[in-house]
């Protein structure tokens, strides 16, 4: 099945919460108005969805977010004849809908698709902006406004799994890491509701798991855990209690990594 999530056109209400940590507004939206297509990469948690989210705010445009995986098909994406009663209906796929509308279309993790279903979004990430729908034998012009985001983590790249360099080099790129714990205090306190004091303890536990060489992690820790750990505080956990929780627990199943992680966690946040 596909995840297709719709944020409604969402000019009126409140941007949703995101702070710049270098000039990745400015260029996404030059590149919007450009009608160029947008890869972003970075780590997972380090906030690429919320980015998009507050762009597509800010440039009055829908956003249709598509999460991939390696079932996904063409079809799941631009659509397919579906049988209504006797008679057979042709129902638009996420993307389609998207070049349509004149939508901002996420294909989140874009990596996980194969490259047999990625290939459409060729003619409609360069110049042309056209999306073929062979089954209906019509062409689509991209309507204004739509602009293609595509994200992935080059952490879990693998020979296997890396986007084609025809696909790439069809995007403007947006390189993310996580902020500088100043402005990561400052998102950890305002999301989780917690003392400023609070979140700069986490943060500081957060740039130490960064640090590791050769921990034996996969990923480090992302804002998004230390967030969560910051939940946990909110609701009147002890720092260490909600680290051990909500960091370490999730960065790792081996035991004497996560062993370290706890000791890590008692030096920086204990007593
Ligand atoms: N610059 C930022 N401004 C505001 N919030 C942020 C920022 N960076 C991260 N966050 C917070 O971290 C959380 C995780 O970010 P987000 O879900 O956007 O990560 P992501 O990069 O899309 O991760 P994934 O690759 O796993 O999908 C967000 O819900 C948000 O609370
Ligand atoms: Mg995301």
């Amino acid at each position: 099945m596909i995840m297709d999530m719709r944020t409604p056109r969402a000019n009126s209400d409140t941007r949703p919460y995101y702070v710049a940590t270098g000039d990745e507004e400015k260029i996404f939206k030059a590149a919007f108005r450009q009608g160029l297509s947008i890869l972003l990469k970075g780590p997972t948690g380090c906030g690429k969805t919320r980015f998009v989210e507050a762009m597509a705010h800010d440039l009055g445009r829908p956003l249709i977010t598509v999460s991939c995986h390696d079932d996904l098909t063409t079809a799941d994406l631009v659509g397919r004849y579906l049988l209504n009663g006797n008679q057979t209906q042709w129902v638009d796929g996420p993307l389609t809908r998207a070049v349509r509308e004149g939508a901002i279309c996420y294909l989140d993790e874009i990596v996980e698709a194969r490259q047999d279903t990625t290939v459409v979004l060729h003619p409609l990430a360069d110049h042309r902006r056209q999306l073929p729908l062979e089954r209906l034998g019509v062409t689509l012009e991209a309507a204004p406004g739509f602009c293609l985001v595509v994200s992935y983590n080059p952490g879990y790249q693998s020979v296997l799994k890396d986007l084609k360099d025809s696909t790439r080099q069809r995007m403007v790129a947006l390189e993310f890491g996580f902020p500088s714990p100043q402005v990561e205090e400052g998102i950890v306190a305002t999301e989780a509701g917690i003392a400023p004091a609070q979140a700069e303890k986490l943060v500081r536990l957060g740039q130490a798991i960064r640090r590791l060489e050769n921990g034996g992690l996969r990923e480090v820790a992302s804002t998004r855990v230390l967030i969560a750990a910051g939940r946990l505080v909110a609701e009147g956990l002890t720092l260490t209690q909600a680290a051990r929780a909500a960091v370490a627990g999730p960065l790792s199943d081996d035991a004497r990594v996560s062993d370290g992680l706890n000791k890590m966690i008692d030096v920086y946040l204990g007593g």
